[in-house]
Formats: C-alpha cells, sequence, structure tokens
C-alpha cells in the first residue's frame, strides 16, 4: 500500500464491504474498521485479498490511515450505533473531516446530528444508498444531504462508484442540506412498498383465476419487455423469483414461503412524516398496513373461519383481457403512488427547507436503486418541462394516460373484490386520484358540519351563500361560521378572531 487512504469505512457487514470492494474497483485506496475485529480480518484475507485495502484493528490507527480532510463513511445499523460510532469518532478527528453516514437513518437523526457535528466543525453527509447488496457491489443510486462543501469532498468518489442510468448519467447528485438526503431515501422506500404491494395484488388476482406461478411470472416478463411502460427491476425479480421450483418438492417456491412480510421501518417513517406534514399517501400506507395484517396469521386463520369471503366467481374477462387490464390499472396505481411520494417530498422540502429537486431525483432513481425503471424517465423530463408541477399526475405525460384508462383500474379493482382478493393498494391509488380530483369533496362538507354540531369547532364558507366549488385552500379568504345546534332555529353566527 501505498501512503494513506483516500476513503475509510465502517462496518464491515454486506453493505459496507460491498461498497468499500466499489471504491476499490474504481482505484481508490479505502481503509477498513469493523467493531468485531474477525470481520475485518474475514473480509481482508477473503474478497479484500491482494487489493488496496488498509484495515484497522483500532479506530485511532483507522482514522490515523486516511488521507485529511479526512472522510469516513458509516456503514452500520441506524439509529444508537451510528451515535456511538461519531462519539468515539469525535476526539481523534480535526476540524474540516468529513463523517458521512450511509445507512438507513432517520432524517431527524440525521439533522440533529448535521448539527451537533457542525458545531465541533465536522462535515456530515446522511446519504440513501439503495440497489442492495449487488448495488453497493457493482453501482448503488445514491443520496446524499449535508453541507454542500461536504459533498464537494466526496463528489468524485460517489459519481464512480454510483449506478449509471441507460443514457450514462450518474445516478447521484446532491440532495440538498441536512436530513434530506435521509427523507428522500425513506421516501424512496415508501414508493419501493408502494410497488410491491401493487405488483402482489395482480400477483394474486391472476392466481384466484387459476393460473400457477410460471404462468403469473410469464405474464411480469413481458411487462418487463424492452418498451413496455412497467419496464421495472421489481417487475424483474418478481418474474425471476416467481418462477423458482420448490426445490424440497411439487410446485414453486413462492407457494411454500410464509405470507408474513417483515419490515424495518422506512416505509412506517415515510407515512408519520406525510401525517404529521399533512400529505395523503394512501398507496404507501396501504402498502405498510398490508404487511402488517400479514404478520398475525393466527388471527387471518381464525378470522378467515368466521367470515364469508365471496369465492371467486366465474372471473368476466377473457385471460388475455384481464392481463392487459391489469397491466393498464397497475401503471396508474404506479403513477398515483409516485404521485403520492413525490408530494410528500414536495411538502418537506418546504417545511424543512430542503430545496429538492423532483427533476434530478427522479433522475437518479433511474437507476441502481430499487424502485428503478422506465418510467422515471418521464417523472424526470415532467418535472424538467415543469418544475412547479401542482402534482405529478398534473403532467400531460400521465394524465392522458390516466384519463383514457382509469376505468381498468375500477374495473380491476372490481373483479379483485368480487373474487374476494384485497386489492388495498390498487383501491387506495384509485381513490387518491378521485379525491385529488374532486372539486367539490362532500365528505368533507358533511364532517365539517359533523365537527360543529357535536364540538362547535366551526366551518368555513367563502363570500357567505357562494358555492363551495369556488373556495380556495387560502383559509384567510374563507369566513368562519358556528351554528348553534341546540338552540331554536338553530342561529348561525360568524366567528370573528
Ligand atoms: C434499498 C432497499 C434497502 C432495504 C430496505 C428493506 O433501497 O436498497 O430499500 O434499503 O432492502 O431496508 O426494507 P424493509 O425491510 O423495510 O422491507
Amino acid at each position: 500500500m501505498n501512503g494513506k487512504a483516500d476513503i475509510g469505512v465502517i462496518g464491515m457487514e454486506v453493505m459496507g464491504k460491498n461498497l468499500a470492494l466499489n471504491m476499490e474497483s474504481r482505484g481508490y485506496t479505502v481503509a477498513v474498521f469493523n467493531r468485531t475485529e474477525s470481520k475485518t480480518k474475514d473480509f481482508i484475507e477473503g474478497p479484500a485479498k491482494g487489493k488496496n485495502f488498509v484495515p484497522s484493528y483500532e479506530l485511532q490507527n483507522f482514522v490515523s490511515s486516511l488521507k485529511t480532510p479526512r472522510k469516513i463513511m458509516l456503514m452500520v445499523k441506524e439509529g444508537a450505533p451510528v451515535d456511538g460510532f461519531i462519539e468515539k469518532l469525535l476526539p481523534l478527528l480535526d476540524k474540516g473531516d468529513l463523517v458521512i453516514d450511509g445507512g438507513n437513518s432517520f432524517f431527524k437523526d440525521t439533522i440533529r446530528r448535521n448539527s451537533e457535528l457542525t458545531e465541533k466543525g465536522i462535515l456530515f453527509i446522511g446519504t440513501g444508498v439503495s440497489g442492495g447488496e449487488e448495488g453497493a457491489l457493482k453501482g448503488p443510486a445514491i443520496m446524499p444531504g449535508g453541507q454542500k462543501e461536504a459533498y464537494q469532498l466526496v463528489e468524485k468518489i460517489f459519481t464512480d462508484i454510483s449506478a449509471k442510468a441507460e443514457d450514462g448519467k450518474p445516478c447521484v447528485t446532491y440532495i440538498g442540506p441536512n436530513g434530506a438526503g435521509h427523507f428522500v431515501k425513506t421516501t424512496h422506500n415508501g414508493i419501493e412498498y408502494g410497488d410491491m404491494q401493487l405488483i402482489g395484488e395482480c400477483a394474486s388476482v391472476f392466481k384466484k383465476t387459476g393460473m400457477n406461478a410460471e404462468e403469473i411470472a410469464g405474464i411480469m416478463e413481458k411487462w418487463n419487455g424492452k418498451s413496455d411502460i412497467l419496464r421495472s427491476y421489481l417487475i424483474e425479480i418478481t418474474a425471476d423469483s416467481m418462477k423458482e421450483k420448490n426445490k424440497a418438492g411439487e410446485g414453486y417456491l413462492v407457494d411454500i414461503v410464509a405470507d408474513i412480510t417483515r419490515m424495518k421501518g422506512t416505509g412506517t417513517w415515510t407515512i408519520q412524516s406525510a401525517l404529521e406534514l399533512l400529505v395523503p399517501v394512501p398507496t404507501i400506507a396501504s402498502a405498510v398496513f398490508s404487511r402488517e395484517m400479514s404478520q398475525d396469521k393466527d388471527l387471518r386463520l381464525k378470522m378467515g373461519t368466521i367470515l364469508n369471503i365471496p369465492e371467486a366467481e366465474k372471473l368476466p374477462e377473457d385471460k388475455q383481457k384481464l392481463i392487459d387490464i391489469a397491466h393498464d390499472a397497475l401503471y396508474i396505481a404506479k403513477i398515483s403512488s409516485y404521485a403520492q411520494g413525490l408530494a410528500l417530498l414536495q411538502a418537506a422540502s418546504r417545511e424543512y427547507k430542503f430545496e429538492l429537486n423532483l427533476g434530478e431525483i427522479a433522475q437518479i432513481w433511474r437507476g441502481g436503486c430499487i424502485i428503478r425503471a422506465q418510467f422515471l424517465d418521464e417523472i424526470t423530463k415532467a418535472y424538467k418541462e415543469n418544475p412547479s408541477l401542482p402534482n405529478l399526475l398534473a403532467s400531460p405525460k400521465f394524465s392522458d394516460f390516466v384519463n383514457k384508462n382509469l376505468w381498468k383500474l375500477a374495473r380491476f379493482i372490481e373483479i379483485a373484490h368480487k373474487s374476494g382478493v384485497s386489492a388495498l393498494g390498487m383501491a387506495s391509488s384509485y381513490d387518491y386520484i378521485l379525491q385529488i380530483a374532486s372539486p367539490v369533496m362532500v365528505s368533507a362538507q358533511v364532517s365539517a358540519l359533523q365537527r360543529d354540531y357535536f364540538g362547535a369547532h366551526g366551518y368555513f364558507k367563502i363570500g357567505g351563500e357562494k358555492q363551495p366549488e369556488i373556495i380556495t385552500n387560502s383559509e384567510k379568504k374563507m369566513r368562519e361560521f358556528h351554528t348553534e345546534w341546540m338552540l331554536p332555529g338553530r342561529p348561525e353566527k360568524e366567528i370573528t378572531k
């Protein structure tokens, strides 16, 4: 090894090891450290043998093995382990050194860490790294947030190790200050949950019609065709994994896998943030709720003996017609889900001053990450053409398709429900479209009066007696009223503040 290392990686679990190997393969000398020594040894004597790595078994030595300003990437479990390493590193670092957290951390932790380290003169980046094991090794999508000058220190390394989209553009860009990168990564994961749920619902309906796993895989393979609008990594791996045979006996692996989906928490964080920011994300929420429901197998077994779920009636469509309907239904449901995720990013950008560029985010999601998909090209173009789109569904690239084909999503949901298959994700996507395109939400009018009736909470009217169509969402322009429901004649009073 000549001289000092260009960058250091702490954490020799699979993501850390693969990211370190990726860096080394692009010509960088990489220092490595792990809390348990044996993991570093196994790495150095295994995949790293003969390569440009500098192992250390003491944190002090690891820090000393780095060029200054030091760049240290933490690839450890989110939460306490990140804080623990930062605490141990701090006395060993100099002003201007950079710590990077590459785990799936909660963005508010990242904001806190950024400000604590800034006070001490240490730069800090919280970055999303998406693409799983293979992505980390061959090229992930990278979503870094932190100080601009911190990003500049690693821009070249991150660009070199990142995935490249089909047009050769790197799947990394500066996302924004402090927690912006981790917020975007969390939302990416929420969208990932939504995609997985929607694809799973298509498979459920197909299965109910009597198709076996291999036939369903064949449909997904076609949907992943070169110019298909659904072409994406998640469709590709669904097809590939559903074909897998049951090695222990008859049939397919998917049919003997327990119907329980676990989760590490990023989907939940996405909907928690959406609740805080008052942004509806029903498809993403439906995916989290479905995972939750999947986990209580005992309850489902019991309830299945109590409640009579409709059995598949003879499905009205012929097979090919059903497949075509499902294809377009899935595409619309996906557009709706991405519209929700991007709306969340827009709201977070306003609230936390992230200054997110949605076009660039869609652009870097085109390669490397789990949600990489052909249609992210279209999303990128939509935001490049009009950066102030009020919602993704407002782009003619998507509204035209939705306007022509929305009935197919409705039909798919009807088929699913009539044959006793839940379509919570599809229905959530459909209802999001119905709600966002409702000039008048009668349910909201009814609830406004209910609240005033039982709690004297008041209701808004604009221009006195004018119709609700012209109400804008600026409460300042609206007049607030309360009806004295219990008094004779129910007098209405204007509430003035
Ligand atoms: C990625 C993945 C990655 C990981 C998720 C899985 O972008 O590479 O999203 O972050 O696989 O943590 O999340 P769940 O365990 O919550 O499904």
